[in-house]
């Protein structure tokens, strides 16, 4: 296992198995009683650039069931790369803490702030991926259907950060991505070829389409994301002309299989990507997804920081 948690695509299969199955009985644990203390002690220091409800509050109360704590530090405090270089910053916490989160907007900023941390660094959502999120959607997927293999997951509109993360860990765990976007928008090349490459091995279809109706018809699972991720607020007007024929409504749901389920990474901007009757409806899965974030990052705090 690595020290970090900064993209799916460095775990073997068996750990993100591994991390998926830790969840479910953390999970269960919590449900029936609480957790045991493993992380009595410890202390995550939660580093956020851009703003956050579902990671800031599932990582804090993460650290809590399992007998930690967590210490947000805001944008303006930290001023990453700013105020103090990225190699500072980690050599002062690692006296400290005994781990970080970082959502930041540069991903060699995360990447930087693992190489001079000798304590984990966890990536809380980066421009280039979200690799929590991608955890906390697998084990959706897997409580749906009793399965991730062979499951067709689609994910319909921007080649973003949500995308990545999802697209590496369907190509891990031997599910099907689909992705259907407009021209422009394209997932990162080296990202789609690396993808490629691991789904040589575990035997997922990766398929890229421009249009979301050929993309949905075998799906399992819907999946869209905002049209316009943070930092990219000055384009979300030229976003909007463009991805109208993306919004996942009624007609999209109709024409996958008829018990698809649909998933969203909030937060959602509903009459744009996703229509309130989807979002609320009965193949929706939106907030036992938010839900997962929290039993996710547990399995990965618990990896990570617990030590011997
Ligand atoms: N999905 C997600 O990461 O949500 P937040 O931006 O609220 O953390
Ligand atoms: N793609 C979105 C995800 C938010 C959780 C963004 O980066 O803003």
């Amino acid at each position: 296992m690595h020290k970090d948690f900064l993209d799916i695509i460095d775990y073997r299969p068996q750990e993100l198995l591994n991390l998926l199955d830790l969840a479910i009985r953390l999970k269960k644990e919590y449900a029936h009683g609480g957790n045991e203390p493993v992380l009595k002690g410890k202390v995550l220091a939660m580093i956020f650039q851009k703003p956050s409800l579902r990671t800031r509050v599932s990582f804090d109360m993460a650290m809590r069931h399992l007998g930690g704590d967590a210490l947000y530090l805001s944008p303006n405090e930290i001023g990453l790369g700013q105020r103090e270089s990225i190699a500072d910053i980690a050599r002062v916490l690692e006296g400290y803490v005994q781990g970080i989160m970082a959502r930041v907007f540069a991903h060699e900023h995360v990447l930087e702030l693992a190489r001079w941390a000798n304590i984990p660094v966890i990536n809380g959502l980066s421009d280039y991926s979200h690799p929590c999120q991608a955890l906390a959607d697998a084990l959706t997927i897997y409580e749906n259907f009793g399965r991730i293999q062979g499951i067709n997951v689609t994910y319909v509109g921007d080649g973003n950060n949500v995308a990545v993360s999802l697209m590496q860990i369907c190509a891990k765990l031997g599910a099907n991505f689909t992705i259907a976007n407009p021209e422009g928008y394209d997932m990162p090349a080296d990202a789609v070829q690396t993808a490629i490459n691991v789904a040589r091995e575990s035997g997922a279809k990766l398929t890229f389409l421009r249009d979301p109706h050929e993309a949905v018809q075998f799906a399992d699972v819907i999946y869209t994301d905002t049209w316009t991720s943070m930092g990219h607020e000055d384009e979300a007007k030229q976003r909007e002309k463009v991805f109208p024929p993306y919004q996942v409504n009624d007609q999209l749901v109709s024409e996958a299989a008829p018990d698809v389920i649909v998933m969203h990474c909030l937060p959602a901007h509903r009459g744009q990507e996703i229509t309130d009757s989807v979002a609320d409806g009965p193949h929706s899965r939106l907030f036992p997804q938010a839900h997962n974030r929290l039993h996710a990052q547990k399995a990965v705090v618990y990896t990570l920081m617990k030590g011997d």
